[in-house]
C-alpha cells in the first residue's frame, strides 16, 4: 500500500496515535456507517477537503481489501487458516454476520474455546473489509482483564499475518499498541468506560462486542447499563454480546429480547472425581472414614426430616460439625474443603499422583487465587516436591499479572516437559489453553462479599457455582479426553449456587459512584436502578456518604476536584487519596509500596508449621512503630537491598516472604507512578529524589496512612492492663492475629487506622497502624466545632478533640491549604 496514502488518511482520519481509546475514524465526525455508497451520490454539495477525504477513504478501502486479499491468497497462512476453520465458530460465520446487519444487538454465546474472542470480531473485520467498508468501520471489544485484552489481540494479529498494532492493536490502561490503521481494537472493559467520559456517543464506534458477560464483572454490568441508554440514540451502532454458555438469556431480555446464537461446543468427555475418589487415588487412604462419616451424616438428616434439606445441607457443608469426626491427619489434609485457607498439600498430593500415575497432558489447578499461586510457585521454584524440576514447566496464570508470558501458556511444552499451570478463575473462560488433559480444582475463588449494615467489605475464598465448577471441568477436555479432579465432596457440589452473584451485588460501590459521577449520568441511586440486578440501597447510600467523608464529592453529590482526579486512578478512591498525598507531602516511595501491597496482597507468607518465625521476622521489621504497614514497607525496602546484592532468595526464605508478590507489587509501584504523571501529580523529568523528601520519616508515612484509610479509624481505649478496640460502626472489634499490634497490650498513641474489616470468627481490623491525634486532625476527614464549643468532632462526632482556639483556629488553616493542594485543577 502506498505510504503516502496511508499517512494522509491516517492524519484525517485518526489525528494522533494517542494514548486516548479514540476510534480510528472518529475525527472526521462521520456515522460509522455512512457507507461509501452514500459519499458518491449524496446531493448536497460538498466542499472539497470532504470529497478529498471520500476519495481518500476509498483509495484506503481498497488498499486494506488487497492487502486482505494477498494475504489471504499466501501460503505463510494456510495452516493458520485450517486452524481457525475448524474451530466452532467458523460453522455460524454466516448466520453470525447475517444477525449483525440485521440486528443492533446481538448475543452470542458458546462453549469456551468455540473461537468467541478470537473469531468474532475477525469475521466482522475480514467482512467490513471485503466490502470496501474498511476506511470507515471501527470495531471495540472489550475484555474484563488487561491480560486477555493483549494475548487476543496478538493472537489475531498473527492469525491475519500482520504485526500487532497494523489493523488489529489493543489498548489498556497506561499501554497501547495501535496506529492509525487500526480497525480492530481490544481494550479493557475499564479503558473503554474512561472513554466514555470524553465521548458518551461512542462517535465513530461501528461495532462494540463487550465479551465474558457472563461473569457478571462490576465494570461489565455498569458498561450495559450505559449502552442500553445509548442505543436508541446510536441506531448505527452494533452491539454484540459474547457470553460462555452462561445464562444467554437473561442478556438478551435485557436488551428487549435480542436475538440469540449459540456455538455448539467441540468438547471431549471429561471422566470427574471427587474429593473422595480423589484421596483414595492419591494414597490419603481414607475413603472407608470418610464413607463413615457420609454415612451418619445421611442417617442423621433421616431422623430429622422436618429440616428443610437443603439447610442441612449446609449445615453440613459449614463444615466444622461435618468434620470434626475425621482424624486429626486426616482433618489436616481435607482443609483443602474447610477453613479459607486451602491446604496445597492436597493439591501437590494430586499433582504428584497425576504426574507418577497418568498419561502425558498439561495440568491445569484452578487456586483461590495470588496467594496459593505464588506459595506453590515459591515451593516448585525452591524445593520441588516433583522431584527434578528440569521435567517440568510450571506456569502462574493470573489476571492482575503484568504481562503474559504468552507463548509458554499456550504453546505444547518441549518433550519430556509436563507443562502446568497454576491459576485463578481466569482460566475459567478467558484464557484457553488447549493441551489441558488434567484439571484440578480446589473449588473455591477468592471473592468479594459486601455487608452494608456493618460496612464490610471481605475478599475472601468462597465456594465457586455450579456453573464456574463446569466452566472449569470443561477445561480438560479440549484435544482429547480428560480428567477433572475436584478437591471438594461430591455433596459440597451438590449444594453449590446455580450462578455466581454478580460482583455489583457483592462489593462497595464507591468506585463504582465515582465513575457514574465523572460520566454525568445522573444521580448514582437512579441510575443503578436500571441495572440487570440493582445494588442494595444502603450499599449506594454507604458508597455516597464514604465519598463526601474523603471529599472526593461535595454535599450536593458533585465531583470535587479531587474526586476528579480519583477517577482517572483505576483504584479504590482510598488508595488514590494515599497516592496523592505521598506526591503532596514527598513521602511518595512509601506511599506507592503501601498502594501496591493494598491494591494487591502483601508480600508477608503466613506458613502454618513455622507461624511464630514468621510473625517474629514481621516484626523485627515493625521495630517500634506499631504498624503492618510499616513492617512491609521494610520488608520491602530489605528486599531490594537484597536483590542489589545478589542475595534475594536467602532473604526472602528467612523472613517469610513472597519473591513472586514483591515483584508484583514492584511492577506495580511502577504502573502507579505513570498514574500520577499522567494527572500531572508528578513530575518525572525532576527524578525519584523530588518527591522524597520525607520518605524516611515514619511520622510522616503514618500521616499519609491516615489521610489513605480515613475513615477507616479505630480507638484504642485503656481497660485496666489490656488496651480495647472499638470501631463507630461495629463498636468493639479485635485486632487480626497476623498483625504485628497483635497482643500488645500497650499502646503510644490512641487511635489506629486500619486497612480493612473482616468478619470470620469475630470482626477483626486486618493491617493497623497505630497514629496519634495530630496525624487525624491534620489529615482525617471534616471537622465540626463541638456542641459544646471547646473542642472539634470527627466521624460524625464519634471522635471528639479538646483544644484550645489558637490551636483550633491553626488547625483549621493547615488543612485549609491541604485541601486546595489536594483540589488543585
Ligand atoms: O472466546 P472463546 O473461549 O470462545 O475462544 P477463543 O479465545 O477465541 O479461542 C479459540 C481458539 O484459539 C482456542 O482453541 C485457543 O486455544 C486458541 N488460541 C490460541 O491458540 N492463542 C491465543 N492467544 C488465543 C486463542
Ligand atoms: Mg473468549
Amino acid at each position: 500500500m502506498s505510504s503516502d496514502i496511508e499517512r494522509r488518511v491516517g492524519s484525517l482520519l485518526n489525528s494522533s496515535e494517542s494514548q486516548q481509546a479514540v476510534p480510528v475514524n472518529d475525527s472526521s465526525g462521520t456515522p460509522a456507517r455512512a457507507s461509501n455508497k452514500s459519499s458518491a451520490g449524496g446531493n448536497v454539495r460538498k466542499s472539497d477537503s470532504l470529497l478529498d477525504m471520500d476519495s481518500a477513504k476509498e483509495k484506503l478501502s481498497l488498499e486494506l481489501k488487497q492487502r486482505q486479499e494477498n494475504m489471504k491468497a499466501s501460503n505463510s497462512l494456510r495452516a493458520m487458516q485450517s486452524f481457525r476453520e475448524k474451530l466452532p465458530a467458523f460453522k455460524v460465520k454466516s448466520e453470525f454476520l447475517k444477525a449483525v446487519a440485521e440486528n443492533q444487538v446481538l448475543v452470542v454465546s458458546g462453549e469456551t474455546g468455540c473461537g468467541k474472542t478470537t473469531q468474532l470480531p475477525q469475521f466482522i473485520l475480514e467482512d467490513e473489509i471485503s466490502c470496501l467498508r474498511g476506511a470507515d468501520c471501527s470495531i471495540m471489544c472489550t475484555q474484563p482483564r488487561r491480560i486477555s485484552a493483549i494475548s487476543v489481540a496478538a493472537r489475531i494479529a498473527s492469525e491475519r499475518g500482520e504485526s500487532l498494532g497494523e489493523t488489529v492493536g489493543y489498548q489498556i490502561r497506561l499501554e497501547a499498541k495501535r496506529s492509525a490503521q487500526t480497525r480492530l481494537l481490544f481494550c479493557t472493559t475499564g479503558v473503554l468506560l474512561r472513554q466514555l467520559v470524553q465521548d458518551p456517543e461512542l462517535t465513530g464506534v461501528s461495532h462494540l462486542l463487550v465479551d465474558e458477560i457472563h461473569e457478571r464483572g462490576m465494570n461489565e454490568d455498569f458498561l450495559l447499563i450505559i449502552l442500553h441508554d445509548l442505543l436508541p440514540r446510536r441506531p448505527d451502532l452494533r452491539l454484540i454480546l459474547m457470553s460462555a454458555t452462561i445464562n444467554a438469556d437473561l442478556f438478551s431480555k435485557y436488551f428487549g429480547n435480542a436475538p440469540i446464537i449459540h456455538i455448539p461446543g467441540l468438547t471431549f468427555p471429561v471422566a470427574e472425581f471427587f474429593l473422595e475418589d480423589v484421596l483414595e487415588k492419591t494414597h490419603y487412604n481414607i475413603k472407608s472414614e470418610f464413607d463413615n462419616v457420609e454415612g451418619n451424616s445421611r442417617r442423621r438428616r433421616q431422623q430429622d426430616s422436618k429440616k428443610d434439606p437443603l439447610m442441612e445441607l449446609f449445615e453440613d457443608v459449614n463444615i466444622d460439625s461435618y468434620y470434626k469426626n475425621f482424624s486429626t491427619s486426616t482433618r489436616k489434609s481435607l482443609e483443602a474443603w474447610s477453613g479459607s485457607q486451602l491446604d496445597l498439600s492436597l493439591v501437590e498430593a494430586t499433582i504428584e499422583y497425576i504426574c507418577r500415575h497418568e498419561g502425558d497432558g498439561a495440568i491445569l489447578v484452578f487456586l483461590t487465587g495470588w496467594d496459593d499461586i505464588s506459595k506453590l510457585l515459591d515451593k516448585v521454584k525452591g524445593n520441588s516436591f516433583l522431584g527434578d524440576p528440569s521435567k517440568f514447566l510450571v506456569l502462574p496464570l493470573h489476571g492482575s499479572m503484568p504481562t503474559l508470558n504468552q507463548r509458554e501458556i499456550f504453546d505444547r511444552p518441549p518433550p519430556n516437559k509436563r507443562k502446568i499451570v497454576l491459576a485463578t478463575n481466569i482460566a475459567e473462560s478467558s484464557i484457553t489453553i488447549d493441551d489441558v488433559v488434567h484439571v484440578i480444582d480446589c473449588g473455591k475463588a477468592k471473592e468479594t462479599s459486601y455487608d452494608a449494615l456493618n460496612k464490610l467489605a471481605c475478599l475472601l475464598p468462597s465456594w465457586i457455582s455450579k456453573a464456574s465448577a463446569h466452566q472449569r471441568r470443561g477445561r480438560a477436555g479440549r484435544v482429547q479426553p480428560g480428567i477433572c479432579y475436584r478437591l471438594y465432596p461430591k455433596m459440597i457440589h451438590d449444594a453449590m449456587l446455580q450462578y455466581q452473584l454478580p460482583e455489583i451485588l457483592r462489593t462497595p460501590l464507591q468506585e463504582l459512584c465515582l465513575h457514574i459521577k465523572s460520566l454525568q449520568l445522573g444521580t448514582v441511586g437512579s441510575f443503578l436502578a436500571k441495572a440487570l440486578q440493582p445494588p442494595d440501597t444502603l450499599a449506594v447510600q454507604n458508597a455516597i456518604e464514604l465519598l463526601k467523608t474523603i471529599g472526593a464529592v461535595d454535599d450536593m453529590e458533585e465531583l470535587t476536584p479531587l474526586g476528579r482526579h480519583l477517577c482517572t486512578l483505576p483504584l479504590d478512591p482510598n488508595i488514590g487519596k494515599m497516592l496523592l498525598m505521598g506526591s503532596i507531602f514527598q513521602c511518595l516511595n512509601p506511599a506507592l509500596t503501601i498502594a501496591a501491597a493494598l491494591a494487591h496482597r502483601d508480600p508477608f507468607i503466613l506458613p502454618i508449621n513455622r507461624k511464630e518465625e514468621a510473625d517474629a521476622a514481621k516484626r523485627s521489621f515493625a521495630g517500634d512503630s506499631c504498624s503492618d504497614h510499616i513492617a512491609l514497607l521494610k520488608a520491602f525496602e530489605g528486599w531490594k537491598d537484597a536483590k542489589r546484592n545478589g542475595k534475594e532468595r536467602a532473604f526472602c526464605w528467612d523472613n517469610f516472604l513472597s519473591p513472586v508478590t514483591l515483584q508484583m507489587m514492584e511492577d506495580m509501584r511502577m504502573q502507579f507512578l505513570d498514574l500520577l504523571s499522567d494527572i500531572g501529580f508528578v513530575d518525572k523529568s525532576r527524578g525519584p529524589n523530588a518527591y522524597n523528601q520525607y520518605s524516611h520519616d515514619l511520622e510522616m508515612v503514618c500521616a499519609i496512612l491516615c489521610a489513605g484509610l480515613y475513615p477507616n479509624v479505630v480507638q484504642c481505649k485503656r481497660r485496666g492492663k489490656r488496651t480495647a478496640f472499638y470501631t463507630k460502626e461495629v463498636g468493639k472489634v479485635d485486632i487480626h492475629p497476623a498483625s504485628v499490634n497483635a497482643g500488645v497490650h500497650q499502646f503510644p498513641l490512641p487511635y489506629m487506622v486500619y486497612s480493612e474489616k473482616v468478619k470470620t470468627t469475630g470482626i477483626y481490623v486486618r493491617d493497623s497502624t497505630n497514629i496519634s491525634d495530630y496525624a487525624l486532625l491534620l489529615f482525617g476527614g471534616n471537622l465540626i466545632p463541638s456542641k459544646t464549643g471547646e473542642g472539634i468532632e470527627m466521624l460524625g462526632g464519634y471522635l471528639h478533640f479538646s483544644a484550645s482556639k489558637s490551636v483550633l483556629e491553626l488547625i483549621r488553616k493547615l488543612r485549609g491549604e491541604l485541601d486546595k493542594l489536594l483540589n488543585k485543577k
